[in-house]
């Protein structure tokens, strides 16, 4: 059966973040508190995010953090909770969405410590959402302004988790390619490839369905036609990436994501290897361990340009060599012998279920040891 439900309002296109004060007024009812959680002084301070007409008053936050935690999240709630908005506006990359998002199922309940959010979450124990978000992605990757789900780590706990609710989708997204076009390159080229694991998992999850896998292979052919020109300086690739972006996100909102985004999470929560990064170099063995498990693998591999696996995984390594970021996990720090732990974190509810051929700590640990060391180019004969 297909089924796509995705109630968010896009905008796509440089210089579309002009709109923002219509699209405010637009919404039932107009004026109000606005929150702004911004990535950084200088982007809040931009005059497409200024002088807001009458009706409005606005307070302006920074968030620079990256992969938001429990306490991050909770002191931002702490900080804002005595007046709460009405309207959250988001501008920045997957944390400062997540933080924006998760604060609209949290205003309205009196939560007075972390280990009190924890159980919140845990039990998923929300707020029904009073206050709406927008979202203002500022790198081109994590399609958080088409999910209603927020990722928040808890790396004192050992654990990921997250923030979850049906009600909670973005009023609108605002995807301008002017505000992610001055991303370093690292961050740019992280992002991108979270954008082609989002797409990728997305067509091969159990839970896909007909207009996704058309969005997914689209923003596949988007990204991946466009990294070379991201990794050569094209002006035009910025904006490229934003709209591969936004078509991944829009296409994982009603999958979710598989293997690849599974095995991740304890990566970056023991390594510190970003976010994209890391499911990027899972992508060619968790294809390996898939294939023959869905359909239409033809059609996923002409999209992504390569002719097997074993090409996928050159092409990745390559690109993040060519952007200067280690592209194996003993480059990335992790020691060999942490693997076995580490995979036995990789089983993530929802996650782990979702993809099209069984998982196991053992056939994650194998995953892991396949991308452990950079060989080079090694196909199996
Ligand atoms: N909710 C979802 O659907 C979803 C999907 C994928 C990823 N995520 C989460 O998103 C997070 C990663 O997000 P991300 O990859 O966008 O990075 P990020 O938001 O963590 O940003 C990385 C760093 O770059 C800075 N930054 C943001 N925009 C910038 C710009 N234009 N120029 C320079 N610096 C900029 C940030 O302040 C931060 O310090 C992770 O926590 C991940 O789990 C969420
Ligand atoms: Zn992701």
């Amino acid at each position: 059966m297909n089924g796509f439900f995705l109630p968010v309002r896009f905008y796509e296109g440089p210089g579309c973040s002009s709109k923002l004060w219509d699209i405010l007024t637009d919404m039932e009812p107009g004026g109000g508190r606005i929150l702004m959680l911004c990535w950084d002084r200088g982007v809040a301070d931009r005059p497409e995010f200024c002088g807001a007409p009458e009706g409005f008053s606005v307070v302006k936050r920074v968030f620079n953090a990256s992969n938001p935690t429990v306490e991050q999240l909770y002191q931002v709630y702490l900080e804002t909770r005595g007046t709460p908005p009405d309207t959250v506006v988001a501008i920045g990359g997957g944390s400062v969405m997540d933080v924006g998002k998760s604060l609209c199922c949290l205003y309205g309940r009196e939560i007075d410590s972390v280990q009190e959010l924890r159980r919140i979450m845990v039990e998923k124990d929300y707020a029904a959402p009073r206050v709406r978000w927008i979202g203002i992605p500022t790198t081109a990757g994590t399609g958080s302004e088409a999910t209603c789900w927020a990722t928040i780590w808890d790396p004192e706990m050992g654990t990921k988790r997250s923030v979850e609710l049906r009600e909670n989708y973005a009023f609108a997204a605002i995807v301008d390619s002017e505000l992610s076009k001055g991303m370093p390159l690292t961050l740019a080229v992280s992002s991108a490839l979270d954008a082609v694991a989002h797409a990728v998992e997305s067509y091969w999850a159990r839970g896909t369905n007909l207009v996704s896998r058309a969005l997914a292979l689209g923003a596949i052919e988007t990204v991946m036609g466009g990294i070379d020109g991201l990794l050569e300086g094209d002006d035009t690739a910025h904006e490229t990436m934003a709209r591969g972006s936004m078509m991944a996100g829009m296409a994982f909102s009603n999958t979710r994501t598989t293997a690849c985004h599974s095995i991740s999470y304890p990566l970056t929560m023991a390594a510190a290897i970003p976010h994209g990064t890391a499911v990027s170099m899972l992508l060619a063995p968790v294809m390996r361990l898939n294939t023959g498990t869905y359909s239409g693998e033809a059609r996923l591999l002409a999209a992504l340009g390569v002719s097997d696996a074993w090409e996928l995984e050159e092409r990745i390594r390559d690109i993040l060599r060519r952007s200067g970021q280690p592209s194996s996990l003993e480059a990335w720090g992790v020691k060999r012998e942490d693997l076995p732990e580490i995979a036995s974190r990789g089983m993530t509810r929802g996650r782990a279920d979702n993809n099209p051929a069984e998982l196991s700590a053992a056939s994650i640990l194998k995953i892991l040891e396949e991308i452990y060391e950079d060989k080079g180019f090694k196909k199996a004969v």
